[in-house]
């Protein structure tokens, strides 16, 4: 039996799953651990190969057969680096290929998060028969993977789609770059600072929304409450929301004019948003888009639902296999 490895890495938390491949186009899920992300990479390391050894015990008549590693942006994918990204404050230059590689001797690939997500929905979610699609992360932060004429397109040096760094706007929400950027104004953690601007103004006026009353509760502010609230019918928490989609909506219409994708797939808040977002985004993507552009393309919530983290690094470990001309 044909095991593949996992291994997702976050800013909070990270997860290592073991995978088979199901029948022609499949694959199922036959292990997964789940740890809190050690503030050291080396303690990471060590953690992780814990948990993934433990999951492979399970497994004695598995034969591993490729590990994947998905983590944020910038990395260096042909050397394994990665290059301390935002939510990993730290992690400079960390080797997370030859760890892995000399414990398993197997081929072990690291991707970005986002090209890891929008491989792993080209071949089992929203993506699936597209040759020219976009993934959008649109969780903690904003990063987008290119299938492009049918295969990953991660540019000369891995940085490809990192659109959340994109300027919309001088000012606005940081998010973890820059100031008005597209990640600042989409992302969980964009959003959350939008939030705490918008309603920090609202408590000074005497009009507090009910779901953060004082300036004591706006550090605790997080999206998913203000996404409580706003499916709850809180007018300002869905208006929140309604700007952000604003914004998603030109980020989007740039690159349907830019790369002309036949389907668009955004991940976590959109889809759990979809009702107050989906209107007003595709409103501003027809406005701004052109016509013979928008008219092909597609715009769908993510299909692997909140566990696309662990299809995501078993994608990357399948991906590799394919590259290398190995079928397994
Ligand atoms: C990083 C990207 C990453 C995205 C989603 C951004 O802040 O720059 O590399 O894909 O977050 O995690
Ligand atoms: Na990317």
């Amino acid at each position: 039996m044909n095991l593949l490895a996992g291994i997702d890495i976050g800013g909070t938390k990270c997860a290592a799953s073991l995978g088979m491949l199901d029948g022609e186009d499949g694959i199922r899920i036959v292990g997964k651990t789940r740890i809190a992300t050690p503030a050291s990479p080396e303690a990471a390391i060590a953690q992780i190969m814990e948990a993934l050894h433990a999951e492979l015990e399970k497994h004695p008549d598995g034969r591993l057969a490729a590990i994947g590693i998905s983590c944020g942006g910038p990395l260096d994918s042909r050397r394994g680096l990665v290059l301390s990204p935002p939510n990993l404050p730290g992690w400079d230059a960390v080797d997370l290929i030859t760890p892995f590689a000399e414990r398993y001797g197997v081929p072990v690939a690291l991707q970005n998060d986002a090209n890891a997500c929008a491989l792993a929905e080209w071949k089992w979610g929203a993506g699936r028969g597209c040759r020219n699609m976009i993934f959008l992360t649109f969780g903690t932060g904003m990063g987008a993977g290119l299938i492009l004429n049918g295969a990953l397109y991660a540019g000369t040096n891995d940085m490809a789609g990192e659109v959340g760094h994109v300027r919309l706007e001088p000012e606005g929400p940081v998010g973890y770059g820059k100031a008005g950027s597209f990640e600042g104004f989409c992302s969980g953690g964009g959003i959350a600072q939008l939030a705490r601007r918008i309603i920090a103004e609202r408590i000074d006026a005497g009009d507090a929304p009910g779901f953060c009353r004082t300036r004591k509760e706006l550090p605790a502010l997080t999206a998913e409450i203000v996404g409580r609230a706003a499916e709850q019918g809180d007018a300002l928490a869905q208006e929140i929301y309604r700007l952000s989609a604003r914004k998603l909506g030109r980020a989007l219409a740039v690159l349907v004019d830019v790369l002309n994708p036949e389907r668009i797939v955004i991940g976590s808040i959109y889809g759990r948003q979809k009702a107050i977002m989906e209107p007003i985004v595709l409103e501003e993507l027809h406005r701004e888009s052109l016509p013979l552009s928008v008219s092909v393309c597609e715009i769908m919530q993510a299909g692997l639902g909140e566990g696309i983290g662990d299809y995501a690094s078993l994608s990357v470990a399948l991906n590799h296999l394919i590259e290398r001309g190995e079928v397994i």
